[in-house]
């Protein structure tokens, strides 16, 4: 479109945020705006903003610091924060530090064009309103950044399981699904036009629920109906709440090839004492109860994890148990991090930060080693291993290799063949890092 403002956006965050940008892009594409990815020729910058550690939102503030100075050069650059740090931030980052143009959370991106129009007329524009069933169902996300072959599809929103670390539900409101017609319409259309690979996301899948004239649909029944799009089409999903995954879920994994058997299950803490006061709703058995279950209904199924070093009162008994249980359970892989206080969250206003910066520190550290051992003994057990690999593209080090993944989502480098980005390929493992598999292309 000749003319038309562009618009350059940021995405700091998870995945939900990325695919939130996606769906901000369509919204505005409609309304003729362009994107640049180059920063220095936009005409407005919006940043898709984090809350969830002390430091995502440090270095968006890093960052708007930066926009401040292009707008100095470039007058009238309109600066606009998306995001969860829409709520929270709105009067400080307005009315002290007279940066941002507009300020839109998360359940108010359809309403960009209109704040967009009121920034043009010379006014500040503000929408931090959290819908009760806002899902963006109907808005087909344009891909930014894609490689062509994986794309996520968002599935629901918000949250409301209170885990008392965390400030989604502040950030994000109330837990709602999205029409699972509209789920499985955008999965066909992905497929048509070429991906071979897609993540559903919510911040607790398995509570997916939608109800229709033929009854309820569960995350299981979903699942079961984007397989079925199919069968070339790979469907992953993030993240599990370990509270309420279930053997039926499970056996619907067992059931179709095409389900990747990849389960991202978040334990936080190895210990009893730690997960009451996270408001986890789990102990420990629980948890090891439901990862026997997965042994049990997908033998070989990866699993993954994420880990809060350092929550208020730990002790070191506590970050022991964390460590144990990780080994029990032999992670593939983890996230882990340093508890950091955020406001608005029931551990801010219950509990004391109390480990020093020191402690969580090494504990740390110690949660790092160890699931690096961990990593690298799994990945070692694939040498010798065939996998079917779907190729995402060419390997950051080399022109003459490619890069994807095998059903474990474990990336795999191997020589270039005439296969292309979206086809599938057997590789035999040859070699292993803790983060990468290397491989060959198994003869025929
Ligand atoms: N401090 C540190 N890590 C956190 N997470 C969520 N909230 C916090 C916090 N306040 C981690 C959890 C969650 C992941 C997305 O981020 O491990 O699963
Ligand atoms: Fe995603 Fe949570 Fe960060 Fe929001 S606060 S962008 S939901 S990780």
């Amino acid at each position: 479109m000749k003319n038309a403002k562009k618009i350059h956006i940021e995405t700091y965050g998870c995945q939900m945020n990325f695919s939130d940008s996606e769906i901000v892009a369509s919204i505005l594409k409609e309304n003729n705006y362009d994107f640049t990815d180059d920063i220095k020729i936009a005409d407005i910058i919006f940043v898709n903003t984090c809350s969830i550690r002390e430091n995502a939102e440090e270095r968006v503030r890093k960052r708007l610091q930066y926009f401040k100075s292009l707008r100095k050069k470039k007058p009238g650059l309109v600066i606009g924060l998306l995001g969860c740090m829409a709520d929270r931030t709105k009067t400080a980052l307005m009315d002290e530090e007279q940066l941002l143009d507009l300020i839109a959370g998360p359940d108010a991106y359809r309403h960009l064009p209109q704040l967009l129009e009121q920034v043009g007329t010379g006014h500040r524009a503000i929408d931090t309103i959290l819908s009760l069933d806002e899902t963006y169902a109907d808005i087909t996300p344009v891909r930014l950044d894609s490689n062509g072959v994986s794309a996520f599809i968002s599935i629901m929103r918000g949250c409301e399981n209170y885990c008392s670390y965390c400030v989604v539900p502040s950030t994000r409101g109330q837990e709602r699904s999205r029409d699972a017609a509209s789920i499985v319409g955008e999965t066909r259309n992905l497929f048509e036009t070429g991906y071979r690979e897609v993540t559903l996301l919510g911040q607790n899948v398995n509570s997916y629920s939608w109800n229709t004239a033929n009854g309820l649909v569960n995350f299981a029944n979903l699942l079961a109906q984007v397989a079925t799009v199919n069968p070339l089409m790979r469907i992953r999903f993030a993240t599990s709440h370990p509270k309420d995954i279930s053997d039926e879920l499970l056996q619907t994994i067992a059931r179709y090839p095409n389900l990747c058997k990849a389960i991202h299950l978040p334990v936080q803490s190895g210990s009893n004492h730690m997960l009451d006061k996270m408001n986890r709703k789990y102990t420990r058995e629980d948890y090891q109860n439901r990862i026997q279950a997965i042994r049990q209904i997908l033998p070989g199924c990866a699993i993954t994890t994420d880990i809060i070093a350092g929550f208020c009162d730990e002790t070191e008994e506590d970050h022991v148990e964390t460590l144990s249980l990780m080994r029990w359970v032999g992670y593939e892989a983890a996230y882990m991090f340093k508890y950091s206080e955020r406001p608005q969250t029931l551990a801010a206003d219950t509990l004391i930060d109390n480990v020093p910066e020191d402690v969580k520190d090494r504990r740390l550290k110690e949660i790092i080693d160890l699931q690096q051992e961990l990593s690298l003994a799994s990945n070692r057990k694939d040498i010798g291993k065939t996998f079917e690999i779907l190729i995402e593209g060419k390997s950051k080090r080399s022109d003459n290799q490619y890069f994807g993944r095998n059903t474990h989502n474990k990336v795999a480098v191997f020589s270039k063949t005439l296969a292309v980005p979206g086809d599938y390929v057997s590789v035999t493992i040859t070699g292993a890092t803790s983060a990468t598999l290397l491989g060959e292309i198994a003869p025929n």
